[in-house]
């Protein structure tokens, strides 16, 4: 892989014979452990000229990336973009105009929380056909670690993914959300957490609801914290929650990975932060 930032000197598109064109894929490159890429994400950075990827890719999914070819961090670090969203945009329209295959590698899925659709609505804007990746979405992954069934036939029959931060700084109206036989995810939502357990309280949720904080879901700084709707506050300040980390909250959460230690671990994972692997001791 190379470093180097790609020159964005737009190609007039009408002066690129359509033979020229490259092409561009919008790629979910999952939660973060490097073992969770599909195939044909390892596929698309394997033929990839220029990748565009975001923060919340570890940096060993680049592995998969050709020497030759441009690496282009794009994402956020402490709360500073390293590029605008629009020239994000502009640079891989020039590339893909330039004839390079472009691929835009984003945490998670792309179209869950990621701009993915307005990347796509700005490339079909000018006429490209793009291609979708689906990633494993950090919320499942999260889930999963913690041994957490986002549904389950008894307490929730359906799950509702949100944001925690929306785009004037504040937490989704979650009125007339009931939170009885219903699993919520927030993405987004630490900084707001106060905020969201008031408005979950405000929709008549129990204070008493677990809630299940998942920090770095799969990747080795892993945590894994129970609390609940009222005591949520007070447990993300004194565990000091980093990020990225998801907020799970209701009944199922309940159903995570248990604190007993009348458990057994099975043999070791091959991964680290995968140690949900338990089986119950028999007692007496
Ligand atoms: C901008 S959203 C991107 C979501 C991404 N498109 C997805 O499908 O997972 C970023 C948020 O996703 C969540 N997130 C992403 N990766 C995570 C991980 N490995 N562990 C916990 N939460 C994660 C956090 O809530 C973080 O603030």
């Amino acid at each position: 892989m190379n470093a180097t930032l790609a020159t964005n000197t737009p190609p007039s598109p009408t002066s690129v014979p359509a033979a020229a064109l490259g092409s561009v894929s919008l790629v979910g490159a999952g939660p973060g452990a490097k073992d969770l890429l599909t195939l044909r994400a390892v596929e698309a950075l394997a033929h990839a000229d220029v990748v565009y990827y975001d923060s919340l890719v570890d940096d060993d999914v680049l592995d998969f990336v050709p020497d030759a070819a441009a690496c282009v961090f794009v994402g956020k670090r402490k709360g500073f973009s390293a590029m605008p969203q629009q020239d994000i945009q502009d640079h891989m329209r020039n590339d893909a105009l330039a004839g390079k295959t472009v691929v835009r590698l984003k945490g998670g899925d792309p179209f869950i929380f990621g701009r993915g659709g307005e990347e796509l609505q700005d490339l079909h804007g000018y006429g490209f056909s793009v291609d979708v990746v689906p990633g494993v979405t950090s919320a499942t992954a999260a889930a999963a670690v913690a041994g957490i069934p986002l549904t389950h036939r008894d307490v929730a029959t359906s799950v509702t993914f949100a944001t925690g931060h929306t785009t004037n700084g504040d937490v989704p109206d979650l009125t007339g959300l009931a939170l009885s036989d219903r699993t919520f995810v927030f993405y987004m939502g630490i900084s707001n957490a106060p905020k969201i357990a008031s408005q979950l309280r405000h929709s008549g949720a129990p204070g008493t609801t677990p809630v299940a904080v998942i920090e770095q879901a799969t990747l080795p700084g892993q945590r894994i914290i129970n609390s609940t709707i009222d005591a949520l506050e007070a447990d993300l300040r004194t565990q000091n929650i980093g990020m990225p980390a998801l907020l799970i909250v209701g009944e199922v959460t309940a159903l995570g990975v248990p604190k007993s230690d009348s458990l057994i671990p099975l043999a070791p994972s091959p991964e680290p932060a995968n140690d949900f692997a338990w089986v119950h001791h028999p007692m007496g």
